[in-house]
């Protein structure tokens, strides 16, 4: 099925690549824009008409900050010992702004995403991330990102990762990686996540040591498995499941 979004199109090669691999139609009506600029691609929230556009941005400056923060608590969440170059998948990938994190880190980290929009989006900044004269080349080794479904896990041909991390999408309000403005955006286009139980469950099959779960600070657990521990922040809390 073919995924609809008003696209405004200024750099007709890269326009062509994205409908090619995406599958979009354009749609006019469309509550969000993607627009393919030539040095990047955008997504606007056309309801919220004073909000700024949302892009990916994989840089220098966010790299340097949290790779001199390895006292954050996400970092001791995904934490193994003695070991820091690890291997993760993040799950649930959204705008790449956790996973980012764990590559300032020292991880590999393969992003799965299966929202077209923010597929593309991250998979723009990835691309303008490899050009970058400092961290480009640590990119391209240490970042990918794959299109489809977590539920497909174990059948994407992608070794089993150290620890996946899960971020799902949760119908109440919470507070995230991601600003305010991105958050009401992203709920608007990607709703709420279903069966994350179940996406739990392949994962905690997948992987090789644990599985981390961001939640809201006082929300149930994201399955009746009880986790090993946790970490808990000002807002939010990270399970963690130990194989
Ligand atoms: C709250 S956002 C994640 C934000 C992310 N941690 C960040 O730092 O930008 C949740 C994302 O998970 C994605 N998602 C949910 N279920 C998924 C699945 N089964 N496979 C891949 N992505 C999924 C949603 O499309 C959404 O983009």
């Amino acid at each position: 099925m073919k995924y609809k979004i008003n696209i405004i199109n200024k750099c007709e090669k890269k326009f062509l690549l994205i409908k090619k691999i995406w599958n979009l139609k354009n749609d006019n009506n469309s509550k969000f824009s993607l627009i393919i600029k030539p040095n990047r691609i955008e997504l606007k929230n056309n309801s919220l008409s004073s909000q700024k556009n949302i892009w990916v941005n994989f840089n220098y400056k966010n790299y340097q900050k949290y790779k001199k923060d390895k006292k954050i608590k996400i970092i001791k969440a995904i934490k193994i010992k003695k070991n820091k170059f690890i291997n993760i998948i993040d799950a649930t990938a959204g705008l790449g702004k956790d996973a980012f994190i764990f590559f300032s880190y020292g991880c590999k980290v393969t992003m799965i995403e299966r929202h077209p929009i923010l597929s593309i989006l991250l998979f723009d900044g990835l691309k303008r991330g490899y050009k970058d004269k400092k961290i480009g080349h640590l990119i391209k080794k240490n970042i990918n990102i794959i299109y489809n479904t977590s539920m497909n896990i174990n059948q994407l041909n992608i070794p089993k990762p150290d620890v996946i991390y899960l971020d799902p999408m949760f119908q109440k309000k919470k507070n995230n990686a991601l600003s305010k403005k991105e958050i009401r955006t992203i709920q608007n286009l990607v709703k709420y996540d279903l069966n994350t139980n179940l996406l739990f469950q392949k994962c905690f099959l997948f992987c090789k040591n644990k599985v981390v779960v961001k939640r809201p600070k006082n929300e149930k657990t994201i399955s009746k498995k009880k986790p090993n521990y946790n970490i808990k922040t000002k807002k939010y809390r990270f399970d963690i499941y130990l194989k």
